[in-house]
């Protein structure tokens, strides 16, 4: 076959021209990042990992009706998925208090909020991807208010199906970042759940002993990234339960 064009690199993910138009592949890397890529390394099987979790999430989404990009799985570490417009915001949905949010308000790790609560960052690495308000997305154009109202209908679906399923599995969903494109349809204009969703964009507490099994363990140097994230995906039943390594994940299926 010959080589794809690479469209875009990104710290995670690659993107490369699909077969047909409207469609790209979706490679996922080891490489993980902090703190806007200040602390960097490379985690042998995480793209692994995060590709078939973004595919277990997706097509879950996909069979409650919430509408997303992902098509199928390629191999190990690639997907193909429907091209978007991204809009530029990491939209944040939290459930309880974490990161930035926390310390922004002073709040205690894991403090209960009163709701989901969804806020929205301006995605932009140089600038660190400040918290804007609605005012400003609207403002600049980067969405409409009726996009809005669906990206929040869309975001608050997303949570419940992600704390159900999580917690099904013994895990809090303490909060997750989605992004959220544009796809047409003739002049007809939808907005559709894009990127990924893995235990690299979401908190997840394990409700028992309230172990971390994410990116924080990465951030906060808490242990094997991998053995966290091949936690979460045995049980929710993406890899075989007796998998005992944690650096080459074997996939079922
Ligand atoms: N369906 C899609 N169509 C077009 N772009 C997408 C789609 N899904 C995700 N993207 C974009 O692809 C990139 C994924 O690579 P990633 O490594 O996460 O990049 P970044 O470092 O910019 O976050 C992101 O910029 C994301 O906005
Ligand atoms: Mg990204």
């Amino acid at each position: 076959m010959a080589r794809r064009k690479k469209l875009y690199e990104g710290k995670a993910k690659i993107l490369y021209e699909g077969p047909e138009p409207g469609t790209l592949v979706q490679y996922f890397k080891d490489d993980a990042t902090a703190f806007n890529a200040q602390k960097k390394d490379v985690i042998e099987g995480k793209g692994v990992l995060n590709n078939r979790l973004s595919e277990f999430f997706m097509t879950g989404l996909s069979r409650i009706g919430v509408p997303n990009h992902f098509i199928k799985r390629l191999n190990m570490r690639e997907q193909l998925i429907r091209q978007v417009e991204i809009i530029p915001l990491e939209v944040i949905v939290r459930n309880f208090a974490a990161g930035s949010m926390a310390k922004r308000l002073g709040l205690e790790e894991g403090a209960t909020l009163p709701r989901p609560i969804v806020e929205f960052s301006y995605k932009d690495d140089a600038l660190g991807d400040p918290l804007v308000p609605e005012e400003y997305i609207i403002a600049f154009g980067w969405a409409s208010q009726q996009d809005l109202d669906d990206i929040v209908a869309l975001a608050l679906r997303v949570n419940d199906f992600m704390s159900g399923v999580m917690h099904g599995v013994g895990i809090k969903l303490v909060d997750f970042k989605i992004e959220i494109g544009r796809v047409w349809e003739g002049d007809y204009m939808r907005l559709i759940v894009a990127d990924e969703i893995s235990p690299d964009s979401c908190r997840l507490w394990d409700i028992e002993t309230g172990q971390k099994l994410d990116k924080d363990v990465f951030r906060q140097d808490l242990g094997s990234l991998n053995d966290a994230y091949t936690e979460v995906a045995k049980r929710l039943g993406v890899l075989p339960s007796n998998v005992t390594h944690a650096t080459k994940p074997t996939l079922i299926n």
